[in-house]
């Protein structure tokens, strides 16, 4: 679904700008707009030293049950099977009742391969979760923006840097945005799991490598 809107709303709008510099800027943009849609997977790095580091720090954003989980980088190593998202950077195109909202560039993923699926990344206003989901299902929460911080190393939502790994009750590392600024402490604390463990992380992107075309006569 998100195959369409690409195709529809990817030629740069041009507005306001004065006819001298035009040229230049378009230019600029479309450089712009073709590194903010390099695919990238999403690592993980612990902030600080931490006895859980070794199940987080290094580690890669899986999606599965509409939830972006840390797992092994290697699929055949994960505790679970998930899908190690490609994503990049595109306006977020809100829905028609939403549409002064204007919020900026959301984070698209890939959540299956074959056949492809796009969804958005998003926050949960209510848990504070980062999920996936199609435009109704995240629209109402935090969908953007999201940004680039370190020299494009570093993913940002609403400028915040909060994300947290969080171990759920099967033992599982979910990633969650730090919303309220309080360290997730009210979420957590709402769902009976004011003592489960919140590791403050950083997600990193690492980009996919476009894979060598097959040379004529190769073996
Ligand atoms: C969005 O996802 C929900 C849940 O899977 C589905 O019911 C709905 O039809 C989808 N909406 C669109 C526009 O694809």
């Amino acid at each position: 679904m998100v195959i369409g809107l690409l195709a529809l709303t990817s030629i740069p709008t041009v507005t306001g700008i004065a006819l001298g510099c035009s040229e230049q800027r378009k230019a600029n943009k479309q450089q712009d707009d073709g590194k903010r849609m390099a695919k990238f997977y999403t690592d993980v790095d612990c902030l600080y030293e931490d006895e859980a580091s070794d199940e987080i720090h290094g580690k890669r954003a899986v999606l599965r049950d509409s939830k972006v989980f840390i797992d092994e980088i290697s699929s055949s190593n994960r505790k679970k099977e998930g899908h190690a998202g490609q994503s990049f950077f595109f306006n977020y195109p809100e829905p028609d009742h939403m549409k002064d909202l204007k919020r900026g560039l959301g984070l698209v993923s890939t959540i299956q391969d074959n056949p492809p699926v796009l969804n958005w990344l998003y926050a949960d206003k209510e848990t504070h979760e980062v999920k996936y989901g199609n435009r109704t299902q995240s629209c109402d929460h935090v969908p953007a923006p999201w940004d680039w911080r370190d020299e494009e190393t570093t993913i940002v939502l609403e400028k915040r840097r909060g994300f947290f790994a969080v171990r759920e009750e099967d033992g599982a590392w979910a990633v969650y945005l730090d919303l309220d600024g309080d360290d997730l402490q009210g979420v957590l604390g709402a769902k009976g799991k004011g003592n489960s463990l919140a590791v403050p992380i950083r997600l990193k992107r690492t980009l996919v490598e476009i894979a060598e075309p097959e040379k004529n006569g190769g073996s």
